[in-house]
């Protein structure tokens, strides 16, 4: 079983989504894989998601009533096969509280929808918390989503 982690800032936006959204692509595809989301933040710990989130999600059939914010923590980095940020900033959060030794790999969640793979020029998941725009939030995530389950797919590398 892979296990995944998104992450964004405040964990009641963009990684909740993600979870929501992966959680229900890898039931359709059939592929087992425990998912969870965090944020590099605290602010929101314990709170549900934003309600424009829920109400965007609603509208396509995701359920993110259940979900509460929590922050990253070091064990993280050993639960976790695969840490999915939302933007950059996120990126480079987690590096620098990865544990020594810990295994996670850390990677840009749209980096999955690049053709040239990692490390190839790759985008941010703008912070709809900023931006109000939601259902482009959710665009994105499903392409992410769906590019991850593709590559769920494929036989390891
Ligand atoms: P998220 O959005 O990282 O997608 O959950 C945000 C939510 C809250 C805040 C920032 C980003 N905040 O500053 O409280």
């Amino acid at each position: 079983m892979t296990r995944v982690l998104f992450l964004c800032l405040g964990n009641i936006c963009r990684s909740p989504t993600a979870e929501a959204v992966l959680r229900r692509m890898a039931e359709e595809a059939g592929h087992d894989l425990a998912i969870d989301s965090c944020g590099t933040g605290d602010w929101h710990k314990g709170e549900p998601p934003d309600r424009r989130a829920i109400a965007a999600a609603a509208r396509r059939g995701y359920d993110l009533t259940p979900l509460r914010a929590r922050q990253l923590t070091p064990e993280d980095f050993t639960r976790f096969d695969l840490i999915l940020a939302m933007d950059r900033s996120n990126l480079r959060g987690a590096e620098a509280r990865r544990p020594d030794g810990a295994g996670a790999r850390v990677e840009l969640f749209l980096s999955l929808i690049d053709e040239k793979g990692p490390g190839a020029k790759s985008m941010d998941v703008p912070d709809p918390w900023y931006t109000g725009d939601f259902d482009g939030t959710l665009d994105l995530i499903e392409t992410g989503c769906r590019a991850l389950i593709r590559r769920l797919a494929q036989p390891a590398q």
